[in-house]
């Protein structure tokens, strides 16, 4: 049986899969080329760069499995797949650790204004007053969506003596005051916090879930995180509020579409600052994923039960 392993996922994959499965590696691989070879394949992994839409999924006659290697499936139509019986599965816990660093790097590094301090530095402007920060210590992070990433940041924040205030449908309550984090509405939350980060999936009842009008509720000076998904905060609004100086400042990694363009809304906007999807970048992470999905593939084709997405 044949693998297909897209998008740079790491050689740990195909270590696993390489005695048992012929592996074939396209690191970069466009739309057309996938839709052109997936007949030839019984599995597919991925991780975000290829969109496996119901196009792909139509003419991949063979295939029987496809590993994200992450945890969105969000590039992957995963009700297609599943009417044709093409199991998908993810890795729900191989780069919690990294999103959860990136998420606090993010934090830190607009507290103290670190990336603009460092991109004036670089051009030789000495501006200490300019970039005068603020503290974490007694400040109020809100962590909506507090399942493995935002539990994560709230542990980190407590030890900055921050106090975390959390909001989730699901929330295990016990579990988050056991950890010391406060548990609120959305309204506490968005109304009570200095920060908010955001760590829930891209749904259709997340999506735009913090707007013009969310945003005007929060804190004169509140900051903003998301490197959860795009599009969980509207893009433009926060842009304005930013401009308008209602929101102090905003570290994302994800955005609505990606690649951003250049003309996107949050670039070149003093008080934002971005990276380009970076959460589970670590070369842990990424072999952490790896594993899980081609051990999953292996399971699969071998005829074992998976855990799908
Ligand atoms: P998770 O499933 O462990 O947690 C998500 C939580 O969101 C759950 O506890 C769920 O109850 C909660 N939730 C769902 N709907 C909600 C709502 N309307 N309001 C508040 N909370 C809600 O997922 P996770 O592993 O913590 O990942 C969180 C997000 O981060 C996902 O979108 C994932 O794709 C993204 N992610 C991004 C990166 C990155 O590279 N930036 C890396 C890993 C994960
Ligand atoms: C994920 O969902 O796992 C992240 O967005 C990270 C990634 O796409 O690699």
């Amino acid at each position: 049986m044949k693998v297909l392993i897209a998008d740079g996922v790491s050689q740990m994959a195909v270590d696993i899969l390489k005695d048992d499965f012929e592996c074939v590696i396209k690191d970069k691989l466009p739309a057309e080329e996938l839709l052109q070879i997936i007949p030839e394949f019984d599995a597919l992994i991925v991780r975000s760069a290829s969109k496996v839409t119901a196009e792909v999924i139509d003419a991949a006659t063979n295939l029987k499995i496809i590993g994200r290697a992450g945890v969105g499936v969000d590039n992957i139509d995963v009700p297609a797949a599943t009417a044709r019986g093409i199991i998908v599965i993810n890795s729900p816990g191989g780069n919690t650790n990294a999103a959860t660093e990136h998420t606090c790097a993010m934090m830190l590094a607009m507290a103290r204004n670190i990336p603009i301090a460092n991109e004036t530095l670089q051009k030789g402007e000495w501006n200490r007053k300019q970039y005068t920060g603020v503290e974490l210590k007694d400040k109020t992070l809100g962590v909506i969506g507090m399942g493995r990433i935002g539990s994560g940041v709230a542990k980190r924040a407590l030890a900055f003596e921050m106090k975390v205030i959390g909001y989730d449908p699901y929330i295990n309550e016990e579990r988050a005051k056991d950890m010391g984090v406060e548990v609120g509405t959305f309204e506490d939350v968005i109304a009570k916090s200095d920060f908010i980060t955001v760590h829930m999936p891209l749904t259709d009842s997340t999506r735009g879930m913090i707007n013009k009008d969310v945003m005007y509720k929060m804190k004169k000076g509140v900051r903003l995180i998301n490197c959860a998904r795009g599009g969980i905060i509207v893009e433009e609004d926060l842009r304005d509020a930013v401009l308008d100086g209602q929101v102090a400042g905003a570290a994302v990694d994800v955005f609505t579409s990606e690649p951003i363009p250049a003309d996107h809304p949050l670039l070149g906007v003093k008080n934002i600052f971005v990276t380009p999807h970076l959460g589970a970048s670590t070369v842990e992470a990424q072999v952490g994923v790896a594993v899980d999905v081609a051990q999953g593939i292996k399971a699969a084709l071998n005829g074992d039960p998976v855990m799908t997405a």
